[in-house]
């Protein structure tokens, strides 16, 4: 596996559609943002450790939601790990899916936690509230929600998320709401709006501002909670200045740019279908996917993932993840292709990918 990202990362022709980032542009200002940061050597103190104060509120303002609180951390990863840390002690339990982002659970199972890995590869290819309501047991302490979902792009209906609210309510569990690829989602709820004093978003700028190497992220909750949990971060001297500045130069001219990037990223979804469409056995479960990625399951076909990652990538520099990195259970039957890139790639891609399921016929 190290090997794959070794040559991806040595390889600057490599098309990079495995880690679901984001290469379209944005905004001019984000690079002048990180220029002026650079020259003003602001890099040589640490920034203030809750965070600089114009992205605390432009967080805030972007998920309308001005009577919570946050800490800005090292990416989204560093908000679930610290998360995970203080609300999922050894012996307790939550409830998770299967495909999932499994990085978290592995976070919950670092402390003694464990996670159901309820199955969702079948029906809307989402939690089903009654599945929920079975796993939920004594020890349960929270629903790990990933809304769209890693890796699947499905998203949840406002009904739907009310529902699971409300069973996260009668059963005092934390609802985390992981709402990294929320921004290409053209309908998203936030649990936040409608749980706001039990719901805990993770909140992220590496997908939809495209600032994944800048590693800026956020944890938003009710305030007393957000209070507490603050002193057991574990970036304690503050986050990459730099990446707060650019963080906040693409925030503050979202609206001239986001729209266009989903846009793009919903054509480049069109490609890769007329692309699937043409090839037997293999499908689109989730389309058009409310996130930056998507699934191809792959089943009725003879190839199997990893031999498809492989191919693409060391035969046509095109990197692509097979489905065992986000599934225990269903890794075998798909691989994850992520299209915030931008369209020329897309096309490479197309052009390949039936002739590599071809050759592995
Ligand atoms: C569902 C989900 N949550 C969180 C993250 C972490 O993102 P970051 O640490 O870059 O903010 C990712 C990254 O792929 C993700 O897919």
């Amino acid at each position: 596996m190290s090997n794959d990202f070794d040559y991806a990362h040595n390889n600057k022709n490599v098309i990079w559609m495995s880690q679901n980032t984001n290469h379209l542009p944005t905004h001019t200002a984000v690079q002048e943002a990180i220029r002026k940061s650079a020259d003003e050597r602001e890099y040589t103190k640490y920034p203030l450790a809750s965070g600089l104060p114009e992205l605390r509120d432009l967080i805030l303002s972007d998920l309308s939601l001005p009577d919570q609180e946050l800490h800005i951390t090292n990416g989204g990863t560093e908000a679930l790990y610290c998360l995970m840390r203080h609300i999922q002690p050894k012996g307790s339990e939550m409830i998770t899916s299967d495909p999932s982002y499994f990085v978290v659970h592995k976070f919950a199972k670092l402390g003694g936690a464990k996670c159901t890995d309820t199955p969702i590869y079948n029906g809307n290819y989402r939690f089903d509230i009654e599945d929920i309501k079975e796993a939920i047991n004594p020890k349960s302490k929270s629903i790990f929600l990933i809304d769209p979902i890693n890796p699947l792009g499905s998203t949840y209906p406002r009904e739907e998320k009310k529902a699971i609210c409300d069973v996260a309510e009668d059963h005092n569990l934390w609802l985390i709401d992981d709402i990294t690829y929320r921004d290409f989602a053209p309908n998203h709820t936030l649990a936040a709006d409608l749980l706001p004093e039990k719901t805990i978003t993770a909140y992220s700028v590496s997908k939809n501002c495209g600032l994944a190497g800048m590693r800026v992220g956020s944890l938003v909750g009710p305030k007393e909670f957000i209070r507490n949990i603050r002193g057991t971060m574990v970036s304690d001297l503050g986050i990459n200045v730099v990446g707060q500045r650019a963080s906040i130069a693409a925030l503050k001219t979202k609206s001239e740019w986001l729209p266009g990037l989903v846009e793009t990223a919903l054509k480049n979804q069109t490609i890769i279908k007329n692309a699937v469409d043409k090839i037997d056995g293999v499908e689109l479960p989730v389309y058009p996917s409310a996130a930056s990625m998507m699934v191809i399951d792959i089943s009725k076909h003879n190839a199997n993932p990893q031999e498809v990652q492989d191919k693409l990538l060391y035969e046509n520099d095109i990197f692509v993840r097979a489905g065992n990195y986000v599934s225990t259970r269903f890794g075998e039957n798909f691989i994850r292709v992520s299209f915030s890139i931008p369209t020329p790639e897309v096309e490479r891609f197309a052009e390949v990918f039936p002739i590599v399921m071809e050759e592995l016929s």
